[in-house]
């Protein structure tokens, strides 16, 4: 009788197993999930998007899917036209990755922002941060959350951020200016062609990130100068992007394995750290001097968090401000009549509409991440608090709903009668630089940097595109490089 009694009890604990097993794989019984639409409200589980595999989840598409990380941006603009204004891919363990493409749900998200707004941190840099606790206290302010993440914001980038310190680098960065069109007119080739603009622009960025953290001029930008130093940091930066996209969209086998791109992060973090590094110990007196390099010093936070902000911040400029550049000389290039208008208007609003309306059609950010953290519902679904939403900016900037002519380069939407019903349509779109107490602290300085070097580029010379631009995916939407461009002299 014992024995019988045992039989069914294992029989029954085998089941439990078995089903428990299912449940954990994703699988629900029909009561389970197919209640009728009016009997609960859609839910996480409900919203549509790729097969997901259990386990797995959706990221078999970028394996044997027809899609690679370079054309991830293309990947959600499939995504768009298939399932329309939200849709939802699968991480490891079927965790859930919601997108929201409509511009009320996008605002709905980045609106809800706490005190410390969590944007889901790039957890193999956070590792490779962790294993160096000689190096650092923390994992730095882009990728810190909660408190840990407002103490060093608080203390770090209070000057970087202040219209006062910004301004006091308008000399250098008309200097820098000078000095680019220099360069631009030294490297040309017989036919006046940039055969490899990136190039060139990685040398201005490496040029104004330093003259903003160090707060001197490092001479990237003369012809012979460019040191074998500032071409691996520029490329180890560069490598760093390509390695962080992998590692963030691709399968997590790096937290088990030291796979080839977690190698390639960790190479790149070490080039970047170890190449910033000897910058910073040949500050001079102007650096001793430079206000943002001086109150990342006097900080009230662990010094290896300064170090460690002093290479985040000359790091995070070069890239951004590459494609930005290249994005925005490209556009213009293309057309004669837009860069008549940039040198006719003496109020320099124009060149400002060009700058907006570059950021609108091609923002190197074209996507902002964030872990919601009240409930929310997102067309028509619930959304938990909790969740990891990715807002496509890009995207919903590319939408007639939007924006008139939505394709189209018109830097004079931004201009006269056109103006408020462009600014009202770009809340929460237009963000090359993020928004809430997350927004990027060089956007000031960019922002005083990108006019210049527009202006003088305009002024000194007619531009053209050598040929149209491929768009790549490298964490940021970049330009598949190399790009060609003609600057023939003005005068
Ligand atoms: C064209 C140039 C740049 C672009 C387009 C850009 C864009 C962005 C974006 C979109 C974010 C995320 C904001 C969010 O989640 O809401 C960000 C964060 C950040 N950027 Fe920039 N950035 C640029 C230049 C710079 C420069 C020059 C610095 C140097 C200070 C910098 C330092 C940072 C840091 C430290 C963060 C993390 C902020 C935080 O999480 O609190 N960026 N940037």
């Amino acid at each position: 009788m014992f024995d019988q009694l045992f039989q069914s009890i294992s029989t029954v604990v085998g089941y439990l197993v078995v089903a428990v097993f299912f449940i954990f794989l994703g699988c629900r019984p029909p009561w389970c999930t197919r209640r009728s639409p009016e009997c609960r409200k859609r839910q996480v589980q409900d919203i549509p998007g790729p097969l997901s595999l259990p386990i797995l989840g959706t990221r078999w598409v970028f394996s044997f899917g027809g899609y690679n990380f370079g054309k991830i941006h293309e990947f959600y603009q499939d995504m768009y036209r298939k399932y329309g204004a939200i849709m939802k891919e699968e991480a490891l363990f079927n965790v859930p990755v919601i997108s929201v493409f409509e511009k009320q749900d996008i605002e709905k998200v980045l609106k809800s922002n706490s005190k410390y707004p969590i944007r889901p941190p790039c957890e193999a840099i956070a590792q490779y941060r962790r294993s160096k606790p000689e190096r650092y206290a923390s994992t730095g302010i882009v990728n810190e959350q909660g408190e840990n993440w407002h103490f060093l914001r608080v203390n770090l980038t209070t000057d970087i951020t202040s219209p006062k310190t910004i301004s006091s680098f308008l000399p250098q960065v008309q200097d820098i200016a000078d000095d680019w069109c220099c360069l631009l007119k030294q490297l040309r080739n017989h036919d006046c062609e940039i055969p490899n603009l990136e190039f060139v622009v990685d040398r201005l960025g490496l040029e104004t990130s330093c003259a903003l953290v160090l707060g001197r001029r490092m001479g990237f930008l003369l012809q012979e100068h460019l040191s074998d130093s500032a071409r691996q940091l520029a490329n180890a930066i560069h490598q760093h992007f390509i390695a962080t996209r992998d590692t963030y969209y691709g399968l997590p086998i790096w937290k088990v394995f030291n796979t080839s791109a977690y190698k390639k992060l960790a190479e790149s973090e070490e080039t970047i750290y170890t190449l910033a590094l000897k910058l910073i110990h040949t500050a001079d007196e102007a650096t001793k001097e430079s206000a943002v390099f001086q109150s990342v010093l006097r900080a009230n936070v662990d010094e290896r968090d300064k170090t460690a902000a002093i290479i985040d911040f000359i790091a995070a400029g070069i890239h951004t401000l590459k494609n930005s550049l290249v994005f925005l000389l490209y556009l213009v290039s293309k057309y004669p009549d837009v860069q008549k208008k940039i040198l006719e208007d003496s109020t320099k609003a124009y060149l400002k509409a060009c700058i907006m309306e570059t950021f609108r059609l091609l923002p190197t950010a074209n996507c902002l991440a964030r872990v919601t953290e009240e409930d929310l519902e997102l067309s028509g679904y619930r959304v938990n608090a909790g969740s990891v939403v990715l807002c496509h900016t890009g995207i919903a900037c590319r939408d007639e709903r939007n924006f008139k002519d939505a394709c189209k380069f018109y830097p004079e939407r931004w201009l006269n009668e056109e103006r408020s019903q462009t600014a009202s349509s770009a809340t929460f779109l237009v963000t090359p630089f993020g928004v809430g107490r997350r927004i990027c602290p060089g956007k000031r300085f960019i922002e005083q940097v990108l006019p210049i070097i527009l202006e003088h580029t305009i002024k000194n010379f007619e531009i053209q595109n050598v040929r149209p631009m491929e768009l790549q995916f490298e964490f940021l939407l970049s330009p598949k490089g190399p790009t060609a461009m003609i600057f023939k002299n003005r005068y």
